[in-house]
C-alpha cells in the first residue's frame, strides 16, 4: 500500500496537445487536473525544443491552475525570471544539470516560484537526497527526457519507492512527481510505489475524449 498523502493529482503535458489549438485544449482539460505541466527544451540538453515564455504569456489567463515547467536545460535557472515574469509557478531543475542545485533553489525561491529536483531514469535517488529539503517536489523521469509519447520505463519505480521511504523517514513535505509514459496501464503502479502527482501527456491529449482520459488515469491510480 501506498504511504503517499493525499489523492493522486493529475498534471496533463501540455507537449501532447495540437498546438494549433492550445487555449482550447487546457481550456477542456482544465476544470479537471491539479496542474499543469509545461515542458521547456533548449535542444542541448535534451535533443528537442518545445516552447518557452512568449506561449506560456499566451495561456496564462486561459486557467488558474498551478503551471510546472518542467526545465530540460543546463541554463535553466538564466530563465526563472522571464518564466515567474509570464506566470510560472513552479520551476524543476534536473539534477544532471545542476549537480549541486543549492544556488538555484535560492533564486527560485528569492522570485517566489516553487522549486523541484528532476532525476533522469539512469539516475539514483542518492544524487537528489541531499537537496531535498530544498524542494517542493521531486519529479522522476520514467522516460528520457524529450519526446512524448515513449514506453514507461518500470525499473524507474524503484527511485520512486526509495524516494518514498527517505521522504517518509525523514518526515519531509515533498511531493513525487512521475513523468513519462503515464497511462492507465501505468499509473496504478507509479501510485503503489509512491507517486502523488502523475504527469501524462500521450494519454490525455491523444484521446478521443482528454477529459474521459482524465477521469480513466484517476479511477486507475486509485484502483
Ligand atoms: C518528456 C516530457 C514529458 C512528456 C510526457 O520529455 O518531460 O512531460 O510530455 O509525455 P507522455 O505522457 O506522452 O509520455
Ligand atoms: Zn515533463
Amino acid at each position: 500500500m501506498s504511504s503517499s498523502r493525499g489523492p493522486a493529482r493529475i498534471a496533463p503535458s501540455i507537449l501532447a496537445a495540437d498546438f494549433a489549438r492550445l487555449g482550447e485544449e487546457i481550456a477542456m482539460v482544465a476544470p479537471h487536473v491539479d496542474m499543469l505541466h509545461i515542458d521547456v527544451m533548449d535542444g542541448h540538453f535534451v535533443p528537442n525544443v518545445s516552447l518557452g515564455p512568449p506561449v506560456i504569456r499566451c495561456i496564462r489567463p486561459v486557467t488558474e491552475l498551478p503551471f510546472d515547467c518542467h526545465l530540460m536545460m543546463t541554463n535553466a535557472d538564466a530563465y526563472f525570471d522571464p518564466l515567474r515574469e509570464v506566470g510560472a509557478d513552479l520551476v524543476t531543475i534536473h539534477i544532471e544539470a545542476y549537480p549541486d542545485p543549492t544556488r538555484a533553489a535560492s533564486q527560485a525561491r528569492e522570485l517566489g516560484l516553487g522549486f523541484g529536483l528532476v532525476l533522469n531514469p539512469p539516475t539514483p535517488m542518492a544524487a537528489v537526497e541531499p537537496f531535498l529539503d530544498l524542494c517542493d517536489l521531486v519529479l522522476v523521469m520514467s522516460v528520457h527526457p524529450g519526446f512524448g509519447g515513449q514506453a514507461f520505463i518500470p525499473a524507474t519505480l524503484a527511485t520512486v519507492r526509495s524516494l518514498r521511504e527517505t521522504l517518509d523517514r525523514r518526515s519531509l513535505a515533498v511531493d513525487i512527481q512521475i513523468d513519462g509514459g503515464i497511462d492507465p496501464d501505468t499509473i496504478g503502479a507509479a501510485r503503489e510505489a509512491g507517486a502523488d502527482v502523475f504527469v501524462a501527456g500521450s494519454a490525455i491529449f491523444g484521446a478521443a475524449d482528454p477529459v474521459a482520459a482524465v477521469e480513466a488515469l484517476r479511477r486507475s491510480a486509485e484502483g
